[in-house]
């Protein structure tokens, strides 16, 4: 997702460097270019081969290396990146930035460029929160510079507060997030997530094997084109993407209560949980305890969530559904489609190797209201997510245009 994409990684001298050799990794996995540039400091944390070897990239360590920069200037250098990354950014490299020193490459580098600037500080407690840090902090922010906090926790000197580098997933969504144009800028989008629990005792429940990945997908790729982003999702041990709103809900019933508070402020809705279709019609206030005979549980329909906004929806509001199938794929699906109300669906085959429950890949069909069917190729499920908002966008256009 970020092919074409250049990142310089700036990496200073705290024990968090080592974290940045794993940044390179998920930076270059999405087939980003990165070039790494050390301060001295970090150079005695962890070695330039280390980078060098995760980037396929030359590391820059040293302004006045004649072989180096003949080969690319310090000037050049800070010309070529989208974005630069400072991860970890120390006291020191914060302090020199607020006052505009360059007295080594990656200071030089981060005075002549103009790429957007993403701060990752990480230090010790006592030391963010010193009034000289905290001024620099404040200087960095009115110069416009991005930040992405640090946690709280323990820290490598042992003592407890804020000062951790930021979760790495946390850094690299803010990365994207830079580097995405802001497409749904302005929009607020509802995407439901996961399975439900239907209990019918209270340690037991019907559910089925979604774990989210889609839904929390769809939730990460319109937060990053920067739509206010809803998501309501069943349980799920996915963390919810950096920025987005999510609303946690166990049943179906809970489902369709959160989505219908939300659903009237929204501009599009992606319903892509696998809601259960039933529920227990008792919940046994204890543990069932076993017996030699069987069990039975009658079951009643949950509401069909979905439907429900189909017949209520503002012209205006864009509505998505999600079609998992194991047979007639085509047929199921244009039936959800009409049947709801939808502007598209997106069907899946659930026997397919590699798409469907709990993979990171998937292969769907989108159907369109006027009986088009696109096969989309075998991709991520960020990648599905990319098309299903590139899809939903054209349709915000042309009910602007109307
Ligand atoms: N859906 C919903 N509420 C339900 C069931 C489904 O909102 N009670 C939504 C899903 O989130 C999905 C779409 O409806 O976007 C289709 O879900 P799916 O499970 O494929 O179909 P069902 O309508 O449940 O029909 P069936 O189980 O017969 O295939």
């Amino acid at each position: 997702m970020l092919q074409g994409k250049s990142i310089l990684l700036g990496v200073s001298g705290g024990i968090a460097a080592y974290k940045a050799a794993e940044l390179v990794r998920m930076f270059v996995r999405e087939n980003a270019s990165v070039h790494v540039v050390m301060t001295a400091g970090a150079r005695q944390f962890v070695t330039p081969l280390t980078f060098q070897t995760l980037s396929s990239n030359p590391v820059g360590t040293d302004l006045f290396n004649l072989e180096s920069e003949s080969r690319i200037s310090h000037i050049h250098k800070a010309r070529i990146p989208d974005l630069v990354v400072l991860a970890p950014a120390t006291a020191n490299l914060i302090a020199k930035m607020a006052a505009g020193m360059a007295d080594d490459l990656l200071t030089t580098i981060l005075l002549a460029t103009t790429a957007p600037v993403l701060v990752c500080p990480a230090m010790n407690v006592k030391m963010w929160e010193h009034p000289a840090t905290r001024r620099n902090m404040k200087t960095l922010g009115e110069l416009g510079y991005k930040v992405v906090d640090p946690g709280v926790g323990s820290l490598a000197c042992k003592e407890e507060g804020t000062g951790r580098l930021a979760e790495l997933s946390d850094i690299f969504e803010a990365a994207c997030r830079v580097l995405t144009p802001p497409t749904l800028a302005g929009r607020r989008v509802l995407v439901s997530a996961g399975p439900t629990w239907e209990p019918f005792d209270p340690v037991r429940f019907i559910s089925n094997p979604s774990t989210g990945k889609m839904g929390y997908a769809l939730a990460r790729i319109a937060a990053r084109r920067a739509a206010e982003v809803h998501l309501v999702t069943g349980p799920s041990s996915i963390e919810s993407p950096r920025g987005v709103l999510t609303h946690p809900v166990t049943t179906a019933l809970q489902m369709q209560e959160a989505v219908a508070k939300l659903a009237p402020r929204m501009d599009a809705i992606v319903m892509a949980a696998a809601v259960s279709d039933y529920r227990p019609s008792m919940l046994a206030p204890q543990k069932l305890k076993k017996t030699r005979e069987g069990h039975t549980v009658c079951l009643e329909p949950n509401p069909d969530i979905l439907a429900g906004l189909g017949t209520v929806k503002p012209p205006s509001q864009v509505l998505v559904g999600f079609a998992a199938e194991t047979e007639n794929l085509l047929e199921n699906a244009r039936d959800k489609l009409v049947r709801k109300n939808l502007h598209f669906i997106v069907a899946n085959n659930l026997t397919q190797k590699g798409s469907g429950f709990g993979c990171d890949t998937n292969e769907v069909k989108i159907l369109d209201r006027d009986g088009t069917v696109t096969e989309l190729p075998f991709q991520t499920k960020n990648e599905v997510a990319g098309e299903v908002w590139n899809r939903i966008e054209r349709i915000f256009e042309s009910i602007a245009a109307k």
